[in-house]
């Protein structure tokens, strides 16, 4: 049942994509036939797509370069034509040189003045209580989308998660950070851990899940047990330091 509501999810949405960025899906096949990606889900892209044009982000940080790019960068360009004080540019990181090398010699030079692929190695990113993966060499921009996709996740400890949403909030000055997560239901359960449910809702069939987050300093080493957790009358603890 889940994998028939995702295929028919990721049709429809491929549909949309393709009528409201006329030519992308032809730019995307050529694309392909020089880069083996292994490509975002259209459910994810759609989500993306529709979140930059109601939020017209400044600066969007990619994690994960790829076909994605390319709906990304198609996005922004239609939002520069159909709106004169916007300049939205787009920061696209990728972690492994091969594909950072392919991605670049790929990307079609009509989405170049929006697309800056960057090359940032994975390195650990630890916050608080948990522990994951960023993209080093992120450049500062007050980025307020982000569409996470990389880097991998996964060391010899177990299963972490991809970490460069709380890096941009480092990096950014946007007050809320908006953006999608594809797969890495352990980036989005972190989200939901810190943020609360409502963050970031997440459903296997969707595979995906969209976010606005406010900035916080997550460094804070204060502890106020009785205030930052809470607690049910049946006795389960929730972290509820940052959802004030
Ligand atoms: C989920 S992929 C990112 C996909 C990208 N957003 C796209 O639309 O193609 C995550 C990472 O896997 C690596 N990767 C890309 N293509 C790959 C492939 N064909 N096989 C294995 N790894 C790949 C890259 O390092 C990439 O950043």
């Amino acid at each position: 049942m889940r994998v028939i509501v995702q295929r028919a999810m990721n049709q429809i949405c491929k549909r949309l994509i393709d009528r409201a960025l006329p030519g992308v899906l032809d730019d995307l096949r050529a694309y392909s036939r020089g880069s083996e990606t292994t490509g975002t889900q259209w459910i994810t892209l759609w989500m993306a797509v529709r979140g930059i044009s109601k939020t017209r982000p400044a600066w969007i940080l990619e994690s994960g370069t790829g076909a994605s790019t390319l709906v990304l960068a198609a996005a922004v360009q239609k939002l520069r034509r159909t709106h004169s004080d916007y300049h939205g540019k787009i920061i696209s990181m990728e972690s492994v040189p091969e594909w950072f090398d392919i991605a670049t010699a790929n990307l079609p030079d009509t989405y170049r003045d929006v697309v800056e692929i960057v090359l940032g190695p994975r390195e650990k990113f630890e916050m608080a209580m948990y522990r994951g993966y960023i993209h080093a060499n992120i450049p500062q921009h007050d980025y307020a989308f982000v569409l996470l996709d990389a880097p991998a996740f996964s060391d010899a400890e177990g299963i972490a998660f991809c970490a460069d949403i709380f890096k941009v909030m480092d990096l950014s000055r946007a007050p809320i950070i908006h953006g999608v997560v594809d797969g890495r239901a352990s980036s989005v359960m972190v989200i939901q851990q810190i943020f609360g449910t409502a963050a970031a809702r997440y459903w296997h069939g969707l595979y995906a899940a969209k976010f606005a987050l406010p900035r916080i300093n997550f460094r804070d080493t204060n502890l106020r047990t009785t205030r930052d957790f809470s607690t049910s009358i049946f006795g389960r603890l929730e972290f509820v330091k940052f959802r004030r």
